[in-house]
């Protein structure tokens, strides 16, 4: 099903991909006007070495700039408020954000609340915010979250123990950097977890009830470099080639999900992550072929393009039978990149019953090609689970 109505189409007003993009942020700093920024990170990535690569650039160029590195997973409203008071007691009128989503929300976040004020919990929903937030440079360090290119952001309530979701065209960043020369250290465990996540964003966003033709060309290609680089970048961490192709990958990938929808891979993830801590990437690798199976019925034509876009020989082939091929090149990719299975996780059966009813009410549910029912997510998730249990003791033997 297509989105037939009047489509605004979202992006990062620039975007750099390729080797060495980092050298141009003094550039862009200039080019926004921007005295001095708030460099807006997590400790780990100041540890191995990540920000220092861009705070170099910074230094060299002779930009002012002030370093908050408080970030972690899941941000809270405390760490968006911490990161809020450097922003102003710095002078700041910049953000650059490092790393994956995490950093990127709460910079999203910092860059709504100085050009609007009063508090995070005011903006949750849609285009809650009046002003254009701050300039914020976003320089993703995994190939996976997109979250550099989307215009939502989370913010956990650590009181009420909730996620708030804004989604913000305000808060769109002003420049988009993908530079594989910041991935080449990630480890393979990270670059399978964070492909399959932008694998997911492609095939999600292609079979989705609100796709368009623009962000399915975007999903097809998003798909074909997955299947064509993302097990040599898991094989061989410093191959740049295949590093700069997931950059490509989970770029496209990120622009067709915002520009169209998710679906119920990612409706389920997130309550893995939510009660498990799941990582996110893991919890959408794991759950992918059983969803698809489920989804199949409803876009067979859909699945057959997909499983063409992932290399599988498919010219004389019913969509009944190509179709069913993309699901099975998902498990083998999945196999190959040594994704685990979701008996190896925290995962218990005992809570199915939370879990559909969350998966129900999940944003990324919504768009999903067909409505399931709890009792059909519990069957995906119960199959999920006993088919790695499965594999797991026919490995053992
Ligand atoms: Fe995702």
């Amino acid at each position: 099903m297509r989105n037939e109505g009047i489509v605004e189409l979202y992006a990062p007003r620039h975007t750099l991909i390729g080797k060495d993009s980092i050298s141009k942020i003094p550039y862009f700093l200039r080019k926004v006007g921007a005295k001095k920024a708030l460099v807006v990170t997590d400790a780990g990535l100041v540890k191995i070495g990540t920000v220092a690569k861009i705070t170099d650039e910074l230094q060299r160029e002779g930009v002012p700039y002030a370093l908050f590195d408080g970030v972690l997973p899941n941000p809270t409203i405390g760490i968006v408020e911490a990161a809020l008071e450097v922003y102003r007691a710095s002078g700041c009128d910049a953000i650059i954000a490092i790393g994956g989503g995490s950093p990127i929300d709460v910079a999203k976040a910092v860059s709504i609340l100085c050009a609007n004020g009063g508090d995070i919990r005011d903006y949750n929903g849609v285009n809650k915010s009046k002003k254009h937030g701050a300039a914020i440079i976003a320089v993703n360090t995994t190939a996976g979250t997109g979250s550099e290119v989307t215009r939502a952001y989370v913010v956990t309530d650590e009181q009420t123990k909730t996620k708030m979701l804004m989604v913000d065209t305000n808060c769109l960043a002003f420049l988009a950097i993908d530079d594989p020369m910041l991935m080449l250290g990630m480890p393979p465990a990270l670059t399978a977890a964070t492909g399959m996540d932008a694998l997911t964003h492609a095939i999600e966003a292609y079979i989705c009830n609100v796709h368009t033709p623009y962000t399915d060309a975007l999903a097809l290609q998003a798909i074909r470099l997955v299947a064509q680089s993302l097990r040599n970048a898991v094989n061989d961490g410093s191959n740049i080639r295949a590093r700069t192709d997931m950059c490509w990958a989970e770029y496209m990938a990120g622009l067709a999900f915002s520009n169209a929808g998710l679906g119920l891979v990612h409706g389920i993830a997130h309550q893995l992550g939510g009660y498990y801590n799941i990582p996110h990437g893991l919890a959408n690798a794991i759950m992918l072929p059983r969803v698809l199976e489920f989804n199949r019925p409803h876009c067979m034509d859909s699945l057959s393009r997909v499983a063409q876009a992932l290399g599988e020989p498919c010219d004389h082939l019913s969509a009944h039978e190509a179709s069913q091929k993309a699901i099975d090149a998902v498990r083998s990719l999945a196999a190959d990149i040594q994704i685990p299975k979701l008996c190896e996780t925290k995962f218990s059966m005992d809570d199915l019953d939370i879990l559909a009813e969350h998966t129900l009410l999940d944003t990324a549910t919504a768009t999903n090609i067909v409505t399931p029912t709890a009792d059909e997510v519990k069957t995906i998730l119960a199959k999920t689970y006993f088919e790695g249990l499965v594999l797991q003791t026919l490995q053992q033997r």
